[in-house]
């Protein structure tokens, strides 16, 4: 198989693999960034600990390494538009948004889930760098969550019973 090809074969299989979705925000300065994240996960328990993998070009990835802090805001069903909005680039994302500061960083206004983390650690890993965070706070709302799959966005549905 070509590299080309190989290449497209393994971005059809992640686009198979159902996600979450969450927008993953920062504190640079006094201004607030955020960027939509699917790629997070739940990493330790002992302690908490969740991580983040953000592509090296990324502004927020920049943004997380100066203030050695991140937000993890879990989106439900009804903000696509919210997780749109933050897969876009510039200064621009946070206008119009309802957010608040939350252990002194950005939540978004009605998400399901918060974490607000302490960078332990960054990992390189290809073109994008994963960030191993320190759960500080945690909070949540019994709200059904958003999914990404197959380039579309969605959300999750009981089959077992
Ligand atoms: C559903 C979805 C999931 C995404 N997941 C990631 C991800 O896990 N990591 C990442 O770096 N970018 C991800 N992106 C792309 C970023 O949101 C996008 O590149 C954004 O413009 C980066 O903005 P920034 O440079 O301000 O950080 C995702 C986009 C979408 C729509």
């Amino acid at each position: 198989m070509t590299r080309p090809a190989f290449a497209e074969q393994f971005r059809e299989v992640m686009s198979g693999v159902c996600t979450p979705v969450s927008v993953v925000t920062a504190l640079d300065g006094t201004r607030p960034h955020g960027t939509t994240v699917s790629a997070f996960a739940s990493l330790s328990m002992d302690p908490p600990m969740v991580l983040v993998s953000l592509d090296r070009t990324s502004d927020l990835l920049a943004a997380v390494r100066r203030a050695g802090r991140f937000g993890l805001n879990v989106l439900e069903r009804r903000q696509a538009e919210l997780a749109k909005r933050f897969a876009r680039k510039g200064m621009a994302k946070f206008d119009g948004v309802t957010w608040e500061l939350e252990d002194d960083l950005p939540r978004l206004a009605g998400s399901s889930g918060w974490v607000a983390c302490t960078v332990e650690k960054f990992i390189e890993g290809g073109d994008h760098v994963v960030a191993l965070g320190l759960v500080e706070a945690a909070d949540s709302r019994p709200l059904a969550p958003l999914t990404y799959h197959a380039r579309t966005f969605g959300t999750h549905a009981r089959t077992d019973g």
